[in-house]
């Protein structure tokens, strides 16, 4: 990818910001994109506006990934909008056009812009504070799923092909075990015999998609709480952001994720296992969130899915982090050489200790099945 200088002012220019460019500010946060906050002088106010580059190595068709944001976020606005009580101006990233009117910019240079409103009064955090807001947090992903449960069709494009397909996700990590291209196989017998020995969980939820037992969503694929906007002085849930890999999916996906990311506090590279301990109240907190806002419109088969789908997608994302170790690291950033493979044994403990529980997190989920919490 071409690189050099950003000339943020000529970029700016592009977009309809209604003011002359101020400044820019890198927002130092995700792994994926580079995000910078932009300040323009309207006439009578400065404007603020979060300006994306795309990583379009991860993302190699910005046209329907951006054909996908304009269709989510049209979707929520329309319906903020006709909600009476809401502040719809904060509730739903708005992309901002440029100004020919197209949804995203290529610079000179062939690097790819996006800008949305910034949601002021907000602040992200990067690891669960408490109950509550883990409770909050798992709301907001639930409701982001029921405003887009009548999106019209056609399905989002898949802006990552087989994200959540495990079975896929399996293979790739046996073909890569039988490689073994960095002979790295040898320091983690452990792992692969606890992945090889959990071929059947890969298929838990691809399956009963495929069989019509329970029914594709639109799901919004990384709900880590750092991609809720909380409002700053009342710490309640405003806005949730990071819509690239919104696609179809299992509504239990999001719930896994959240599971996975948010019940226990152990860093997910912590290399001391015994930090990595599964929480009931963060549990119990996350499933009654999450089913406030989509206990409505989830099926009886969808909810019991909830059982089961925490250990599931942290078995995923460890198959991932071992599959990635033994080929060399090629994926995810690595500070040290076993970087992956510490990550996937976290993942690995997690899943342990909740095929431990299962049996009380049916109870917690059948607890919140009917039940409000507020
Ligand atoms: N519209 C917005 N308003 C305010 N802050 C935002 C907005 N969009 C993104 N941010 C901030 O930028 C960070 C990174 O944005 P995000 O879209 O999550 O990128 P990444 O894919 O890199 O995680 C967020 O954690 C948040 O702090
Ligand atoms: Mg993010």
């Amino acid at each position: 990818m071409p690189a050099g200088p950003v000339d943020f002012e000529a970029i700016s220019r592009e977009f309809r910001f209604g003011g002359d460019f101020v400044d820019a500010r890198p927002i130092p946060a995700g792994h994926i994109n580079d995000t910078y906050l932009v300040r323009v002088r309207a006439p009578s106010r400065t404007a603020e506006f979060v300006l994306q580059r795309i990583n379009t190595i991860v993302f190699r068709d910005p046209d329907r990934l951006m054909e996908n944001i304009v269709r989510i976020t049209e979707h929520v606005a329309a319906k903020v909008a006709a909600a009476p009580a809401s502040d719809g101006r904060r509730e739903i990233l708005r992309l901002i056009p440029t100004r020919e009117g197209r949804s995203f910019l290529r610079d000179s240079e062939g690097r790819v812009w996006r800008a949305y409103n910034s949601v002021g009064r907000t602040r992200t955090v990067d690891v669960v504070e408490g109950i509550e807001q883990a409770r909050k947090a798992a709301w907001a992903f639930g409701r982001f799923q029921e405003m887009l449960a009548d999106l019209p069709e056609p399905r989002l494009h898949e802006t990552i092909p087989h994200f959540h397909d495990t079975p896929h996700r399996f293979a790739a990590f046996l073909s890569v075990v039988e490689t073994d291209s960095q002979s790295r196989a040898a320091h983690a017998t452990e792992e692969i015999e606890f992945a090889v020995a959990r071929e059947e969980m890969a298929g838990l939820l691809t399956t009963a998609l495929t069989e019509g037992r329970i029914p594709e969503r639109v799901t919004h694929n990384d709900t880590k709480i750092n991609n809720v906007l909380f409002d700053t002085s009342t710490g309640e849930p405003v806005c949730v952001i990071d819509l690239d890999i919104t696609m179809a999916g299992a509504a239990a996906y999001d719930f896994g994720d959240l599971v996975r990311t948010s019940t226990s506090r152990g860093a997910e590279d912590e290399r001391d296992l015994r930090k990595v301990r599964f929480q009931l109240d963060l549990f119990e907190a996350v499933a009654a969130g999450f089913l406030d806002a989509a206990r409505q419109f989830l099926t009886p088969a969808e909810v019991d899915s909830l059982v089961v789908v925490g250990k599931l997608i942290t078995f995923e994302t460890g198959l991932r982090f071992l599959t990635d170790f033994l080929e060399g690291d090629v994926y995810f950033k690595t500070a040290r050489p076993t970087h992956n493979l510490d990550r996937a044994r976290t993942q690995f403990e997690l899943v342990r200790q909740l095929e431990d529980r299962e049996e009380q997190l049916a109870r917690v989920v059948e607890r919140y099945r009917r039940e409000p919490t507020r």
